[in-house]
Formats: C-alpha cells, sequence, structure tokens
C-alpha cells in the first residue's frame, strides 16, 4: 500500500466521514473508536496529526494521534466492509501517523486498541511497540439494591471548577490521561452537549470536596441499549480508604439509574488493582478488554 498522506488539520467535510466512520464502526463493534480525547481535538480544531485512506463515499480506514503530556496517544480504525486481516489498511495508517510523529521531533506514542485483537498485536509488534496498558470495560445492571450511605450534592457550572481539578489532579497524580488536567481540559467537556451538572456529584468534608463522581450517559447504540458511565470518580488521597470510593460509585450509580438508564458501564485500569477489585464487589464484571501499546520514536 502506498504511504498515507498526513495533515495537522483536518477540514470540515472530513471531520464528518470522521463521525460517519466512527458510527458506522460503532454499529458493527459496539463502542466508538475515537476517546472523547482525540474526538474533542478532531472536533474542535485542535493540534492533531490524521491519516485517512478515502474511498468512493466514505473513509476506508483513519488514524489520528493526538498529543497527551509531553508525548501521543493514537487510534485507529478500518471501515467494518474493509477489515480483512492482511489488507494492510489499519497498518498503513497507524505506520504514517508514527512516521508523522517521528517527523514532529518523536517522543513518547501509546496506540490505544479497543477489544485487541490478534492482528493488532501482531501489527504491534512489527511496529516495534510493545503492551504497556491494559483497559478493562466493566458493566452491571441497575439498580444495585445497595444504599447511598453519604451526603453528595451536584455540580455548580462556575463554582466547582478548582475544587474538582484539585481534587482529580491530586488523586491521579501517577496517570498519564487522566492527570494534570487544566481548566480547559475541563471545559472542553462541560460544553459538550452530554454534560450534565446533576450527573457529577460531589462529596464535602471538613469543609472541602473529599470525593467526586462523574457520570456520562451515552444514547443506545444501534440495535443496543443507553448505558450510563461512571465517567471519572476521585477521592483526595487525604480521604481515601474511609469507603468513598464506594459510597461515591453509588451514588454515581443511582444518579444514573435515576435518569432513565439500567445499565452502567467504566472503564479502569487492569492494574488498578484497587479499583478492579471494588467494582468487583460492587456488582461490575469484566466485558471488553482495551490495550494501549507504546514506544519512544526517536525523532
Ligand atoms: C479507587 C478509589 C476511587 C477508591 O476510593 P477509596 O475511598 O480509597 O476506597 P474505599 O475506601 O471506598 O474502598 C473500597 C474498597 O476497596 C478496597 N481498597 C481501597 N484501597 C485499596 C488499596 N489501596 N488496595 C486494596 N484494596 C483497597 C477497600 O478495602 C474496599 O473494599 P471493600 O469493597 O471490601 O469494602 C480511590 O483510591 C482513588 O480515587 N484512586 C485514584 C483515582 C482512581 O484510581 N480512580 C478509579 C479509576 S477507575
Amino acid at each position: 500500500m502506498p504511504a498515507v498522506p498526513v495533515v495537522r488539520h483536518v477540514d470540515d467535510a472530513t471531520v464528518a466521514q470522521v463521525a460517519a466512520l466512527a458510527d458506522h464502526a460503532a454499529a458493527v463493534d459496539g463502542y466508538r473508536f475515537l476517546s472523547d480525547h482525540l474526538w474533542l481535538d478532531l472536533a474542535s480544531g485542535g493540534e492533531l496529526l490524521a491519516a485517512a485512506v478515502p474511498g468512493s463515499d466514505h473513509l476506508v480506514a483513519y488514524a489520528q494521534a493526538s498529543p497527551a503530556s509531553g508525548g501521543w496517544t493514537i487510534e485507529a480504525t478500518v471501515h467494518p466492509e474493509h477489515r480483512r486481516a492482511d489488507d494492510g489498511l489499519l497498518a498503513g495508517v497507524v505506520q504514517a501517523v508514527l512516521d508523522a510523529v517521528r517527523h514532529e521531533g518523536g517522543g513518547r506514542v501509546t496506540w490505544w486498541t479497543h477489544d485487541v485483537s490478534t492482528n493488532e498485536i501482531s501489527l504491534a509488534e512489527k511496529l516495534g511497540l510493545t503492551a504497556d496498558r491494559d483497559l478493562l470495560q466493566m458493566r452491571r445492571q441497575l439498580p444495585t439494591g445497595l444504599p447511598v450511605m453519604v451526603d453528595t450534592r451536584s455540580f455548580r457550572p462556575g463554582a466547582d471548577e478548582q475544587a474538582l481539578l484539585d481534587v482529580n489532579n491530586r488523586a491521579f497524580a501517577q496517570h498519564h490521561e487522566q492527570g494534570g488536567w487544566l481548566l480547559d481540559t475541563l471545559q472542553r467537556r462541560v460544553r459538550q452537549a452530554w454534560f450534565d451538572p446533576d450527573g457529577i456529584r460531589l462529596h464535602e468534608r471538613d469543609g472541602r470536596l473529599a470525593a467526586f463522581c462523574w457520570t456520562k450517559l451515552h444514547d443506545a447504540a444501534t440495535g443496543g441499549v443507553a448505558v450510563g458511565e461512571i465517567y471519572v470518580i476521585a477521592v483526595d488521597p487525604d480521604f481515601q480508604g474511609l469507603g468513598l470510593g464506594k459510597q461515591l460509585t453509588l451514588a454515581g450509580l443511582e444518579s444514573i439509574e435515576q435518569r432513565g438508564v439500567t445499565a452502567a458501564m467504566l472503564y479502569v485500569d487492569g492494574a488498578n488493582t484497587a479499583a478492579v477489585g471494588m467494582y468487583e464487589r460492587l456488582g461490575f464484571s469484566r466485558a471488553r478488554h482495551d490495550r494501549a501499546f507504546g514506544t519512544i520514536l526517536p525523532p
């Protein structure tokens, strides 16, 4: 396959084509291939590197690298009607953005695969990338039947941003993507159509924010059901181990159910044994296994 050209900015027509590809793939795969972070970069004209293979009236394959914590995060997909283990389309677009990152000065790259396949594992190996993180999607039905034993209140836009950022960044200090959030990182999410201040449950203790649980509702994909996500949960390190993680998860689940959604899901790092154990004891089970492959590219 000839080298795929890479662009730094994507025009509106191509953004629409990527959205259509994501929708089409989601209907087949049961998940959207672009995470919020990459989608927001694309939709808001942020800095990125994009490789697209056009077809007659739709995109055949697409890969995007977006800046993340001093490195780059990559996601890619091939249109479901063009997927064959040996067609080289996935390799072509992923290789193209890797080459572009090298051209931009190199650095750490992380390619996220969803429901990792043997094809992706062998491609990662060929590209010199090694497995460095596993992300589990866990699910459960609602209601839980378990009571919420702590008081929570809704998020107040314009008043709670800094406190939420402080708790988030302290709780996720070791985390590449979820840590180090800026006001802009938060506000970009607050501006999205799905944002609901009642979907963020906050718990205060000793006159300060101690923990929060941010939920996000996803519309039903074709043939599927609406699902409520535990989008971010964080307990300030000063208040961890006191039962707040469990209680705030229950408060988040209750708020999902109160909005009429009876399926819940979340993503958790496979290595975060404290959180995985907590969710299993709350009745969640593993539904999908995503894997990040990475390396440090020389310039
Ligand atoms: C994960 C997190 C939310 C848990 O909150 P917490 O208030 O510390 O947890 P809780 O006190 O409610 O404990 C919940 C359960 O986890 C267990 N647990 C808590 N910390 C643990 C640890 N470090 N190792 C092992 N188990 C642990 C508790 O024993 C408890 O078990 P139980 O279900 O049998 O009662 C919190 O540690 C946190 O904010 N971590 C950083 C951010 C993060 O990882 N968020 C989750 C991303 S998906």
